[in-house]
């Protein structure tokens, strides 16, 4: 596996690729690596000649308040994980690299970044979308990997490659869960024992509405309604959000369909968690 640290490094090894006539596929992280970005790292290879993954904690896309100083950050282990699984080449520049000092352009999302995570967080989407647009300019790769557990990211990285015709294809690869359902997140570092297991109710309810779009419930409002006695278990886990939504947009719906998307966000200590289903596939899609 190459290493790369700067701008030029990163365009130098990727018109490299191109030239010996290479697909290239991109795996954009924060690090902090666990299976549910190594699955990315498949879906990359199972894609594309050489697979590049950038490891870079993104300032821009963290408010004042949050946990930007204390996000979890082991390159070492990044590395060795990245190498095992079969990346070509890991891209860790620093914070001077990607934003040097006048840098001030932001790619700037439009009506679906408004609600939940957007709402919930002022300006993430930006941040992740001019970091984003940036590893695509540089790599510019055929095929870029993200996790369908972030799907609204997901779903703005797919507007924002339709509404620029960036000439690449954007794969969402399902959420990896540990046994007891809880979606990886590298945020569950933060979690002690307790809060740990107080967590499990986002997958349970999930996993709720999952059974009751089976036994035949299309309103959003019934949904909801079977979602609810999981949440209430857990009066110490503070819901933000629970969104049932068309994928496109995640506009929210009032009657569900096969491919409507139940998301949530809430609070367990003070570490903010987020998971969701696509309805037909429940906690295994
Ligand atoms: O999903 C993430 O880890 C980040 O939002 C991303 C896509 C790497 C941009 O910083």
């Amino acid at each position: 596996m190459i290493e790369l640290q700067t701008i030029s490094d990163l365009r130098r090894w990727a018109s490299g690729e191109r030239a010996a006539g290479r697909r290239v596929a991109l795996v954009p992280t924060m690090g902090y690596l666990h299976e549910g970005h190594l699955r990315l790292v498949d879906a990359a290879r199972g894609r594309a000649d050489s697979t590049v993954m950038s490891v870079f904690v993104n300032p821009l896309q963290f408010g004042p308040a949050e946990d930007l100083a204390r996000y979890p950050r082991d390159l070492a282990r990044d590395r060795v994980l990245a190498e095992d699984r079969g990346v070509t080449a890991l891209f860790a520049p620093s914070e001077q690299v990607m934003y040097p000092a006048g840098s001030e352009i932001r790619v700037l999302p439009g009506a679906t970044a408004e609600r939940w995570e957007g709402a919930a967080r002022p300006g993430h989407f930006a941040g992740v979308l001019t970091v984003v647009a940036k590893l695509f300019h540089l790599a510019e790769p055929d095929v870029a990997c993200f996790g369908r557990k972030d799907i609204q990211q997901a779903t703005l990285v797919r507007q924002m490659v339709r509404d620029l015709d960036w000439p690449l294809e954007i794969v969402v690869v399902p959420t990896v869960r540990e046994p007891d359902g809880l979606a990886l997140s590298s945020r569950n570092a933060y979690l002690n024992p307790d809060e740990r297991r107080r967590a499990l109710v986002l997958s349970r309810a999930l996993g709720a509405a999952h059974e009751a779009y089976r036994a035949g419930r299309r309103r959003a409002g019934a949904l909801l309604d079977a979602m609810r006695p999981q949440l209430a278990l857990e009066p110490a886990v503070t819901v933000e959000y629970v969104a049932i939504a068309e994928p496109r947009a995640l506009t929210p719906v009032d009657v569900v369909e096969a491919d409507t998307v139940v998301a949530l966000a809430a609070r367990v200590g003070s570490t903010r968690l987020i998971d969701n289903i696509i309805l037909d596939q429940g906690l295994g899609g």
